[in-house]
């Protein structure tokens, strides 16, 4: 699974002079220096500090972007040893073994074959392209190369997140009849907000894909795969509700064709139904990812902005105490917690980049797939082309 350059083992002198093995240096080539670029490059400098261990060490090789200057700037705040301005250069150095896709979305194809190609470990954010189409020939061009891989979706590494997996997987919510969640946002109900280029491109179906789907939803749709199983079919509506913005790449005003508001129904393969919705223009609310479980002997709900904890009904609870219950998901015993700090202190949003970070490096020495892999996002990619479909259609549709 291991591609790219040797990796070599190293030999060290520790403090009393006794000859240890040193990690395995493992030389990142990141692309983009947006806000992605800052959490993934957070990731791999604090990893080998809480994850001792691991065998393998990021090292911060090249970073690339398009402005020199900033690029320039950046590796220096963040330590990259070196800078790059086209990606194909980076790719075509022998000193990466892997690159770190994170550009916007339509841009993740091209880089994504060319580094596996090239024999690189990829890494790339979400979601895998703009459509399956798109996606597709990635999966292909991974698996031919047979390359370690692997797509950022992050929330799947929330402690608590990853504890409600353990919980519905040791059975005790039974039955699965209801998978509920909603991705909410609100930062673009101005209607002089432009569209595209900088900082906006997400608001450009043409180099997002879709919106909220493909942005928010993906996450949600990711989420749900892994927590109970395979999406069956869907119905949903989308809406966009400021028709027309400027441009920021030609200064008109242009038609906007991201769906600004996406909901949807479907039927897992389980059996159970799911009910999802994401917008950005829910007044208030600037990043309210929930989910909520109802099996029929216990429920689980989380909430990103209280990310710690997990609630959960056990319906087999004592009558006089049966309610819902917080957990507090900090204790040594529970997901990747032991490698923080002392049981009741908490974690943050940049610390699931760091949990994919050291799941990719010890997927290096176990040889088992670091998940979700390309093979995985692609089919949260045919969810939100079913989604999209059938909202243009106006019918339900198979995934
Ligand atoms: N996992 C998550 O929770 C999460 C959160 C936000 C974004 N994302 C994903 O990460 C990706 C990047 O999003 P972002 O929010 O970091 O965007 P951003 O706009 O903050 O940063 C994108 C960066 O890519 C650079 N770029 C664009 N084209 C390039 C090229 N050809 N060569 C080199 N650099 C180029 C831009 O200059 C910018 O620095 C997207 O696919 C997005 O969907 C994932």
């Amino acid at each position: 699974m291991i591609s790219g350059r040797d990796l070599d083992l190293q030999f060290s002198d520790n403090l009393h002079g006794e000859l240890t093995v040193a990690k395995k240096p493992l030389n990142i080539g990141l692309v983009g220096y947006g806000f992605m670029g800052r959490t993934h490059s957070n990731g791999y400098k604090r990893v080998n500090d809480f994850f001792h261990e691991l065998e393998y060490r990021p090292v911060l090789k090249a970073i690339c972007g398009r402005n020199e200057e900033r690029t320039k700037e950046f590796a220096e705040q963040w330590g990259y040893e070196s800078t790059e301005s086209d990606w194909k250069a980076l790719i075509a150095r022998d000193d990466i073994d892997a690159i770190d896709i994170c550009t916007p979305n339509n841009t993740h194809a091209e880089i994504a074959i060319a580094a596996a190609e090239a024999g690189k470990m990829v890494l790339c954010e979400k979601p895998l392209a703009r459509t399956t189409e798109e996606s597709l020939p990635m999966v292909e061009a991974i698996e031919k190369a047979g390359v370690a891989n692997t797509v950022w979706y992050n929330y799947r590494r929330v402690p608590a997140v990853t504890l409600a997996k353990q919980i519905i997987d040791s059975g005790k919510l039974g039955r699965v009849f209801h998978y509920r969640a909603n991705f909410l946002q609100d930062w673009t109900i101005s209607a002089d907000l432009p569209q595209g280029g900088e900082a906006l491109w997400r608001l450009d179906a043409e180099a997002a894909g879709s919106g909220v789907t493909g942005d928010l939803l993906a996450h949600c749709i990711d989420t749900a795969i892994w927590l109970n199983g395979g999406i069956k079919d869907v119905s949903a509506m989308t809406e966009t509700f400021i028709k027309e913005r400027v441009h920021q790449g030609t200064g008109e005003k242009q038609a906007v064709t991201i769906d600004d508001a996406c909901i949807f129904h479907c039927h897992f393969n389980n059996g159970s139904l799911g009910l999802f919705e994401s917008t950005r223009y829910a007044r208030g609310h600037k990043a309210l990812y929930t989910l909520e479980i109802n099996g029929e002997h216990a429920s689980i709900r989380w909430d990103l902005h209280d990310l710690n904890r997990l609630e959960f009904f056990d319906h087999s609870d004592q009558g006089i105490v049966r309610g819902w219950r917080t957990i507090h998901v900090t204790d040594g015993d529970q997901p990747y917690m032991d490698h923080w700090w002392v049981p009741g202190l908490c974690v943050g949003y940049e610390h699931t980049f760091v949990h994919q970070v050291a799941d990719f490096l010890a997927s290096l020495s176990s040889g088992e797939p670091c998940k979700p892999t390309f093979r995985d996002a692609l089919e949260t990619a045919r969810v939100c082309d079913a989604v999209l479909a059938s909202a243009k259609n106006r019918a339900w549709t198979d995934v």
